[in-house]
């Protein structure tokens, strides 16, 4: 297994004297589509203007293909494409010079980078705004420059902090498909976000930072996999008085309502059949939430409370 990025106790002190990170340690493999997930404030941002070196750090380490930040800064930064949350290029210059500008710092010659940037522009959407000025370009759009920018010299690994917040659906779907068409291509993938199912639906390895502290950092399957315990709404046919006997943990939240918590290992042909058998009829059925999204929700919320017993349950579901 190749390391593509090593991160090592890393911190970070802003001058105002605000500890943003508190000793962050992560290994991002060689392939993976990797979510930095996190609720706003949590320090992701923070970690990718580290890794491109827009913000020193406090203490810590970085290597990025084995090439440490620190002492060859050159290579590592050759490896890596950031494309950062705020749009950061003139403008006054359009698309095309703003990525021709930065291929010009990797020493990539005009015409390698003007056929690059063609190609991009064409699979982000940008084709025909490519020669105007950047102050023309919606947000969405700048957002998909500062990809292409990020994209020009082909780096090993493409980093985005929060490419689809705030986008519409179609716009976020592109991106979707975008990035894991790069992906498969063999680009790892690291991004930030803070939408739960985005990291979920799309991401192989998922790491939950909070308040400058990682809480979780594993494989997506094995994180959903371990966090087994559910809890579906029941819509009945006809309104309940009462509850049946029953060996599940069944709960009537109204007349017409039912919760019942399930494991992984639950039948659900058994609820069913149980609820046959007292002539309760079902005529509709979703989840409510899984364990892993309270914990988020407890993150985002701030409610200290469930999100360490959500932590507790997590870590010790993994067996970490
Ligand atoms: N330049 C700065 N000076 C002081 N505090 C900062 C600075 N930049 C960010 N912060 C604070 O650090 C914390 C993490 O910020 P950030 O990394 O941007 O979070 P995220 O990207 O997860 O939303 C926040 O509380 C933010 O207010
Ligand atoms: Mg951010």
């Amino acid at each position: 297994m190749t390391v593509a990025l090593a991160i090592s106790g890393l911190q970070k002190t802003y001058a105002n004297g605000f500890r943003a990170l508190k000793g962050i340690d992560l290994e991002v493999r060689q392939g993976d589509f990797f979510a930095l997930l996190g609720p706003n404030g949590a320090g992701k941002s923070t970690v990718i203007r580290i890794l491109c070196s827009l913000t020193a750090k406090t203490a810590g380490s970085v290597r990025i293909f084995g090439a440490d930040i620190d002492r060859n800064f050159p290579l590592a930064k050759s490896f890596i494409g950031v494309a950062p949350q705020e749009f950061n290029a003139s403008l006054f210059e359009t698309p095309m010079q703003v990525v021709l500008n930065q291929a010009g710092y990797y020493g990539i010659r005009r015409p390698v980078a003007a056929a690059r940037a063609e190609e991009d522009f064409a699979r982000l959407g940008l084709w025909d705004k490519r020669n105007e000025q950047c102050r023309t370009l919606s947000g969405g759009m700048k957002r998909r420059l500062m990809i292409a920018r990020a994209l020009v010299h082909r780096p090993r690994i493409l980093i985005l902090d929060e490419p689809t917040a705030g986008l519409d659906v179609e716009l976020r779907r592109l991106m979707w498909r975008f990035m894991t068409d790069i992906n498969r291509r063999g680009t790892t993938l690291i991004l930030t976000t803070h939408y739960l199912e985005e990291a979920e639906s799309l991401c192989r390895s998922i790491a939950i930072i909070h308040r400058g502290e990682l809480v979780v950092n594993t494989a997506t399957r094995e994180l959903l996999g371990r966090v087994d315990l559910e809890t579906l709404v029941l819509e009945l046919a006809a309104p309940l008085d009462q509850l049946p006997p029953s060996r599940f943990r069944l709960r009537r939240v109204d007349a017409t309502t039912l919760e019942v918590d399930v494991r992984r290992e639950t039948l659900l042909n058994a609820v069913f059949a149980e609820l046959e058998q007292s002539a309760i009829r079902v005529i509709g059925m979703r989840n409510k939430t899984s364990r892993l999204e309270s914990l988020f929700m407890g993150l985002v919320q701030g409610n200290e409370d469930s999100t360490r017993a959500a932590a507790a349950a997590l870590s010790a579901a993994a067996g970490d």
